[in-house]
């Protein structure tokens, strides 16, 4: 097992007084939640608005034969109406979104009234554009307001939407439109970031070229830069020009608490990337409970989420769940260390942020500079601090507490997955004390537990792997036309429990400690890339026989990216040619797969039976060539001494 950390930060009285839950209320309710799902929940859905009120709470299945999921089934919502109309009356004139531009010299408040039309106009413009209920809608845009009102507006007429993170090429553009089906794709000319000009409307259109798009009738643009692109007379349509001209009421569709909301793409260890289906009713009953309670959310708090809305944290801390409780909701277009590494404070200053959550990389990209880097703000506005994305290493939380929060502010290490819709383990800051490192304690009505590899369950002290012993309502219900690969990722490596895919770690105190994937995905600066995806997008190149991907630490990104590649016969290993592999990776996936190691593999390590042994290569990827295993089984040992003599990370 590995060793412990052994620091604690008992919670603070301050905090404890006004927190939603101190201990004894997160034991009470929690105990609750586990021995009475249906009326804890039943209580909980109330924070909504129904159309029409649920009476069915809970019925749902992890059986792998009939893995079937619904909460709420015979309610009836609509999010966008529980995001904005019913705020209208209380603080309409209220900021519901702060947005900050890529230059510190843009910004603007949005109020909920405002919101509240422009949604309802966009809406109006999808109905005029023949898009309804159950039709789905790709969008591809900057961290823009449009991109939140767009996600309202789909909702507001029962159209699915599917978010593309602006940093995925036209191949996976293309790739997603395909397998959501989407007749609109919903883009900008460019997006902003760190000063340069992203063309998402060029990858837009080189997406659409790809056959199987034709099903997209139509684009239409946000006009954010004015930069110059192509116009296809008859597909594209200005944004503004179709949304000025509409009536700025249109009635909320009555949803279905089990019909879709939205789709999400993530990698998996094998194949294509999978879309999450998430519903309505659950999902927002859980994205605004835990947005409540893990950020100890109050009344008027300023709320940061530096995530992308292309990611599910966007979907859930940026969107959906601050919004449903009425926050105010800062979304920042830029990166967080333009124009200088220390924008992030600068940032809270200008707009006393009171809850910050952000991700491990990006301290750790502030750490390299020092505790000075944080010298340009005073952050004195900040209560709460919080993590998500990757294991967060005790180092980084440590600089994290004592620099970012000046040690006045707890920090909550949320871990959950785009398949959760919220978070599922982490410590409220009023009941749980803190250990760097540890996502501590699971929310209200998540059962975790740890299996050893022959599906027995660990009780006490113990390390295995993670899973979920029952449905929780945030819970995605399936993959997007594909429920049987729903069934056969998540329920059938342990039979009756949700397999997380993640390692894990329980302490005597009962507190949790994720250690990363045990399959082949990777995290790349907390972005989600599966080995299988970067292999075939290597092997798509003519010069490369085979491709074995693995992770390796990096000091910033947490992960990443070593590629061995095993070239075809009379090619020769040239860096120009390792120059094109970089460039292949990022034309079929994005710039957020781009290799960080290539090394040229005369022959990859194989089982006799013509398996890729991928612990030996994380090994030699991860410079730790002494304890390389039981090597005995390979076809060829003499592969690895090869490998190990020319490996690249050292
Ligand atoms: C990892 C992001 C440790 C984990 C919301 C998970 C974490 C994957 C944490 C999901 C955390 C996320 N501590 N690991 N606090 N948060 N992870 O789907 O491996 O993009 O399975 O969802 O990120 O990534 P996803």
């Amino acid at each position: 097992m590995s060793e412990q950390h052994h620091d604690v930060y008992p919670v603070r009285d301050d905090i404890a007084a006004n927190a939603w839950a101190d201990k004894a209320e997160y034991a009470a309710m929690y105990q609750r939640s586990i021995d009475d799902p249906e009326g804890f929940w039943a209580e909980q859905a109330k924070r909504l608005d129904w159309i029409k009120a649920p009476t069915k709470i809970k019925n749902t299945s992890f059986d792998r034969d009939n893995v079937d999921i619904r909460w709420f089934e015979d309610g009836e919502l609509n999010v966008a109406a529980n995001c904005l109309d019913r705020h209208l009356e209380i603080r309409g004139g209220d900021t519901a979104i702060i947005w900050e531009g890529d230059d510190p010299a843009e910004s603007c408040h949005i109020t909920y009234a405002e919101l509240y039309d422009r949604t309802n106009q966009l809406a109006n413009a999808l109905k005029e554009m023949g898009i309804g209920k159950g039709d789905t809608v790709t969008l591809y845009m900057p961290m823009i307001p449009e991109a939140a009102v767009a996600m309202l507006a789909c909702a507001r007429i029962g159209a699915v939407h599917s978010v593309i993170f602006g940093g995925f090429s036209p191949d996976a553009i293309a790739q997603r439109v395909i397998g959501a089906q989407s007749k609109l794709v919903i883009t900008a000319d460019e997006s902003v970031r760190g000063g340069k000009h992203v063309p998402l409307k060029d990858n837009v259109d080189a997406a659409l070229t790809r056959e199987g798009t034709e099903v997209c009738e139509e684009v239409l643009v946000v006009k954010r830069t004015g930069g110059d692109i192509d116009w296809h007379e008859g597909r594209d349509v200005w944004y503004h020009e179709m949304v000025d001209k509409q009536a700025m009421a249109c009635p909320a569709e009555a949803m279905n608490a089990e019909d879709p909301l939205f789709i999400l793409y993530t990698s998996g260890s094998t194949g294509a990337p999978k879309g999450l289906k998430h519903t309505t009713g659950g999902y927002l009953t859980y994205a605004a409970m835990t947005h409540q309670y893990v950020f100890d959310y109050h009344e008027g708090d300023v709320y940061w989420c530096t995530a992308d809305v292309g990611w599910v944290t966007g979907h859930s801390y940026i969107v959906y769940g601050p919004l449903a409780n009425g926050a105010t909701t800062l979304m920042f277009e830029g990166v967080p260390t333009y124009p200088t590494h220390g924008r992030m404070g600068e940032i809270v200053d200008k707009h006393k942020v009171n809850i910050l959550y952000t991700a491990p990389t990006a301290i750790r990209a502030f750490m390299a500079h020092g505790d000075s880097v944080m010298d340009s703000s005073s952050r004195d506005s900040l209560r709460l601090l919080g993590t998500v994305g990757e294991p967060i290493n005790p180092e980084a939380w440590e600089w994290f507490y004592r620099v970012m929060g000046k040690k006045r502010c707890p920090i909550v290490d949320t871990w959950w997955q785009t398949e959760n819709g919220g978070i599922m383990i982490a410590p409220l800051p009023g009941a749980t004390p803190l250990k760097p490192g540890s996502a501590t304690k699971p929310f209200f009505g998540v059962q975790p537990a740890i299996m050893d590899s022959e599906g027995q369950q660990l009780e006490g002290e113990a390390e295995g792997n993670l899973v979920i012993l029952d449905s929780w309502p945030g819970q995605a219900r399936s993959i997007w036309g594909d429920h049987a690969r729903f069934v056969s990722t998540y329920f059938s490596t342990y039979d009756g429990v949700y397999f997380t895919g993640d390692g894990c770690r329980r302490d005597a105190d009962g507190d949790y400690w994720i250690t990363g994937r045990v399959d082949d995905v990777l995290n790349i600066s907390g972005h989600r890339m599966g080995t299988a995806e970067i292999e075939s997008a290597m092997v798509a190149h003519a010069a490369v026989a085979e491709a074995a991907v693995v992770g390796y630490p990096h000091d910033i990104k947490g992960q990443g990216i070593y590629i061995y590649v095993t070239l075809g016969d009379d090619v020769e290993p040239t860096d120009e040619l390792k120059k094109e592999l970089t460039q292949q990776v990022r034309k079929e996936i994005g710039p957020i797969a781009s290799p960080d190691i290539i090394q040229w593999a005369p022959s990859l390590p194989k089982t006799r039976s013509g398996k890729i042994m991928r612990r030996i290569l994380r090994k030699i990827a991860a410079n730790e060539c002494d304890g390389l295993g039981d090597t005995s089984t390979l076809a060829d040992p003499s592969v690895v001494d090869e490998l190990i003599e020319h490996r690249v990370n050292r």
